[in-house]
């Protein structure tokens, strides 16, 4: 018989879970996600397996994350599919999934400065995991640097919303380890950043990003790809595998790199949101590739917007 989950909702009890469990001698570790879970996440968990004793899955679609117009009404959920599958791999202990005490729907948040009053009239900022459910966040999490380009530039209020709630699940969790997917490659450099910065006393382990069979990076949006779209989409991951190719022959023009994606992908019928050669910890734009970079591509299928990332260790 598999392991059954323990669903959790609350926070105190949620933390009093970890302080049993560490005063047991146990190590936890946390793998955040906003469930409908596949194989990737679970490929995170059982990365989460290999470095603790035991696992707690959080389950929470953050409405701090997206901005009015973006996809929060449509994420895809699937509870009881989820615990199924949490079921099925036979090593979760805990599903953490703390419920808004109000509709999200009535605050939403204003894609501006932290801090600023949503405006009259509109629809205002949603806090996340909130206790008291009236009076949303003053505090946000903000990441100077590492939150301003890539997926930064068209999602503006994204980082502070991701950096903030993981942020209170670690508060919550006390995990010893956490894991984040390199697929989200950016989210997971700006979560060590923090932890580095804040001196949490977590270890960060990215995990590899996994793809279909057919190479598409796996996550909850391609749900929402017709056949054709998968099969266009399928340029994003080919052209970065060809652009590896390009680096191990010579090329080390980032433009030149970055030209050949955004030709092969527009070809396909993908709006390009951006494809950039960075810098791996820091993720600064490059000229050149000389050392250890990342190629981090966003891009649309229909109303469906893709990322993938490709490292280049030359
Ligand atoms: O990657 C995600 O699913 C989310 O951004 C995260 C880390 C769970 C925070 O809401």
């Amino acid at each position: 018989m598999g392991l059954e989950p323990e669903v959790i909702s609350d926070n105190e009890e949620m933390r009093s879970w970890s302080r049993n469990q560490r005063r047991n001698g146990e190590t936890i570790a946390l793998v955040p996600t906003m469930g409908f879970l596949h194989q990737g996440h679970l490929s995170l968990i059982e990365e989460a397996k290999k470095h603790a004793g035991v696992v707690v899955v959080s389950i929470y679609v953050n409405p701090g994350q997206f901005a009015p117009g973006e996809d929060l009404s449509r994420y895809p959920s699937d509870f009881e599919g989820d615990l199924s599958k949490l079921r099925e791999v036979e090593c979760v202990n805990v599903v953490f999934h703390p419920r808004n005490l109000y509709e999200t729907t009535t605050k939403v948040m204003e894609p501006k400065e932290a801090g600023e009053d949503a405006l009259e009239g509109r629809k205002k900022a949603v806090s996340c995991l909130e206790e008291d459910g009236k009076k949303g966040h003053q505090t946000w999490i903000r990441v100077e640097k590492l939150e301003k380009n890539l997926c930064g530039r068209s999602r503006p209020v994204f980082f502070r919303g991701v950096a903030t709630v993981v942020a209170k699940l670690f508060n919550i969790v006390e995990p010893d380890f956490a894991v984040f997917g390199k697929k989200d490659y950016q989210q997971w450099r700006l979560i060590c950043r923090m932890v580095r910065d804040l001196n949490f006393p977590i270890n960060i382990i990215g995990s590899e990003l996994v793809r279909d069979e057919d190479g598409l990076a796996m996550s909850s949006r391609n749900v929402h790809l017709s056949p054709e779209q998968r099969e266009k989409a399928l340029s994003i991951s080919r052209s970065l595998l060809k652009a590896k190719v390009d680096v191990q022959r010579g090329q080390t023009s980032a433009t030149e790199l970055r030209n050949a994606i955004i030709k092969s992908i527009s070809q396909a019928g993908g709006r390009i949101d951006y494809a950039e050669v960075v810098e791996q910890e820091n993720l600064e734009a490059v000229e050149e590739v000389c050392g250890p970079v990342v190629i981090c591509i966003a891009a649309w299928f229909g109303n469906v917007r893709l990322i993938d990332n490709l490292e280049i260790n030359s």
